[in-house]
């Protein structure tokens, strides 16, 4: 009865104590204290299974009360006979052997129950055994003891969990209040960005549009100045600040023979250099007015030819701080300046011509008087003629002291002299008289090419001219045309034509006495528009523009008396365009020579 008293006590106190707390600790000393007052204890201790490592087992002490309990002798020796590191079928074997009741030493009485799922406990009392009923009776309330104890384990595991959890969810919480503040200005911040951005983007396209625009329209103008460029017959050449070629057009490489790639970058160098100074003047000009228009020039060809130009010039911005560019129109104006000159020269030649023809005319007789007459008095000193033999001895002279008196006085020389200056005189006036003269009749067909080759002999026997230059020195080039055909034409008088033309080129060639290069003569033929065209060129020493714009004017002459008339251009001019209906023209610059064209028709004009 008693014991089931106890048992109910001890029931009662330890369920207490687990309904109490769920403190491990003051659960377990409770659950302790109840057992060792009830059950007339002097010590008791509680062990706890732990795994030290994975796969090992053992029981070390959890509570003990008293606090010393685990050094007292017979319960030391307890405790150390309990197995400390088992495997877990080890420990399953030994919890098989419980409840154990053991005497360690005589006075000692010692029980150890199995708490299920936490470790043991262990019970000691002095003298007599324990009331093994009672006992196994607290097997049930051991099982909840130990439900306790695991619970209490789990629910500071529990709580530890718990604990880290708050801090973390904590954490966690106001990591994302700041990234909630962050969104939100993140958020606002994009939002101020986006609306700056999209300003920014309709800023950009309406600037985009206005480039695209304005690309479109400068495209256009580009091609509408390109095509401009490709299309106009004028020559243009586009410099840049520096003087240096930007640009030229398809009619530039046509007229002045450069292409792009070779001038590109590059400063030009076809002036003149009688024209150096005036296209200098010409650009300062373009450069201070912003334009120039029609300004009448010279400039060089590739091949050193000189044209008569036209000049036109304008300035244009290039890159902001560069200095201005310019673009220059190049008129090529050589064939209207030849037709100006050659209508300007014929002109000329109506009335020098004319004027020239009739004072042949009146010179003619008096002329012919004056040969006539110094032919007679001759006759009359130096023929032994009866009649002048008896006209000198009614005179009381002999004709031989006479005549010998003449020639110790040398009035046979002068007399000579008067033939000798008569007849070149008369050689004039013939010259002078063929500005009238119409020879129709001795029109004939006849080869070109033939009638030059006997010009060209005629100049290299020609007395007058071997005085003054050796024409063998001269090297002489034919290009001609075979397949020429005859024209109509008074071949005396074209052969005239061309040997003056080549005993000028061998006249001025001598007088070149700087030249380096060795004297030279091009004959070439071949067929133009509706003619035969011959170009007669040297490589002597040129000529200025005043002389080149008087040269076939009657009596225009650079050479000194006695060495030149002027009468061959001018007779050799109105050979050409009035006897034979043709054209002549020249082309020459100061150290560039000289080219003569001439063109006959195929056709004899009537
Ligand atoms: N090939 C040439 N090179 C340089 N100058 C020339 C050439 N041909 C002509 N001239 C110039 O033209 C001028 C006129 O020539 P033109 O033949 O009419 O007369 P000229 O030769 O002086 O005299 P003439 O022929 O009557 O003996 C010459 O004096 C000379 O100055
Ligand atoms: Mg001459």
């Amino acid at each position: 009865m008693e014991s089931k008293l106890i048992q109910f006590q001890v029931f009662y106190e330890i369920a207490m104590t687990i309904g109490n707390s769920l403190d491990l600790h003051k659960m377990l000393r409770s659950a302790l204290v109840a057992y060792l007052r009830k059950l007339s204890c002097a010590s008791g201790v509680i062990m706890k299974l732990t795994v030290p490592e994975p796969g090992r087992a053992g029981f070390v002490p959890e509570l003990s009360i008293p606090r010393t309990a685990v050094d007292q002798p017979a319960l030391k020796k307890v405790i150390d006979g309990l197995p400390n590191s088992l495997s877990p079928e080890g420990v399953d074997r030994f919890k098989d052997t419980l409840p154990l009741c053991t005497h360690p030493d005589k006075g000692t009485c010692v029980y150890i129950m199995d708490l299920q799922g936490f470790g043991l406990l262990i019970l000691a009392k002095g003298g007599d055994d324990f009331d093994m009923t009672t006992l196994h009776s607290l097997v049930q309330l051991n099982k909840k003891l130990a439900g306790a104890c695991v619970a209490c384990q789990q629910k500071k595991r529990i709580e530890l969990i718990n604990d880290k959890l708050s801090r973390e969810i904590d954490v966690r919480r106001r990591t994302e209040n700041k990234l909630v503040q962050l969104a939100g200005e993140l958020e606002l911040r994009v939002a101020k960005r986006t609306q700056t951005l999209n300003a920014l983007n309709e800023e950009l396209l309406k600037k985009i549009e206005e480039i695209e625009a304005k690309e479109a329209s400068l495209k256009e103008s580009e091609e509408r100045y390109r095509s401009l460029m490709q299309a106009t017959p004028d020559p243009v050449v586009v410099y840049d600040g520096k003087g240096r070629v930007l640009f030229v057009n398809p009619a530039f490489t046509r007229v002045f023979g450069w292409r792009f790639e070779e001038i590109s970058g590059r400063r030009l160098d076809f002036v003149p250099e009688d024209r150096m100074d005036e296209a200098v003047g010409l650009r300062r000009r373009v450069l201070n007015e912003g334009v120039c228009v029609g300004i009448e020039s010279r400039r060089l060809t590739k091949e050193g030819n000189v044209l008569d130009v036209s000049i036109s010039g304008a300035t244009y911005q290039g890159p902001s701080d560069a200095l201005p560019g310019v673009i220059v129109n190049l008129r090529d104006i050589t064939e209207i300046k030849q037709t100006q000159d050659m209508m300007i020269q014929a002109e000329k030649m109506v009335s020098l011509g004319g004027l020239a023809a009739g004072m042949a005319h009146e010179i003619n007789n008096p002329l012919a008087g004056i040969l006539q007459s110094v032919q007679v008095i001759e006759n009359r000193l130096k023929g032994d003629l009866p009649v002048n033999r008896k006209t000198a001895e009614a005179c009381g002279v002999s004709f031989e002291s006479m005549t010998e008196y003449m020639e110790r006085r040398g009035i046979f020389k002068l007399s000579s002299h008067i033939c000798k200056s008569g007849r070149q005189a008369a050689q004039i006036v013939d010259d002078m008289l063929s500005f009238s003269r119409k020879e129709s009749s001795s029109h004939k067909l006849s080869d070109v090419n033939q009638i030059i080759d006997a010009a060209l002999m005629m100049a290299s026997h020609d007395y007058d001219l071997k005085k003054s230059y050796d024409f063998s020195r001269i090297k002489v080039f034919k290009f001609y045309d075979t397949a020429l055909p005859k024209i109509p034409c008074i071949p005396n008088q074209i052969q005239q034509v061309v040997f003056n033309l080549l005993k000028n080129a061998a006249q001025a060639m001598s007088k070149d006495r700087d030249a380096k290069e060795t004297p030279t003569i091009q004959l070439a033929t071949f067929s133009g528009e509706g003619g035969v065209c011959i170009d007669i060129s040297d490589n002597g020493p040129g000529m200025n523009d005043h002389v080149r714009q008087r040269l076939f004017e009657p009596f225009f002459t650079t050479k000194g008396v006695g060495e030149g008339t002027g009468l061959g251009l001018s007779v050799s001019y109105f050979i050409i365009t009035d006897r034979h209906r043709g054209k002549m023209g020249v082309s020459s610059a100061p150290g560039k020579g000289t080219r003569f064209s001439i063109k006959l028709p195929i056709f004899r004009p009537d």
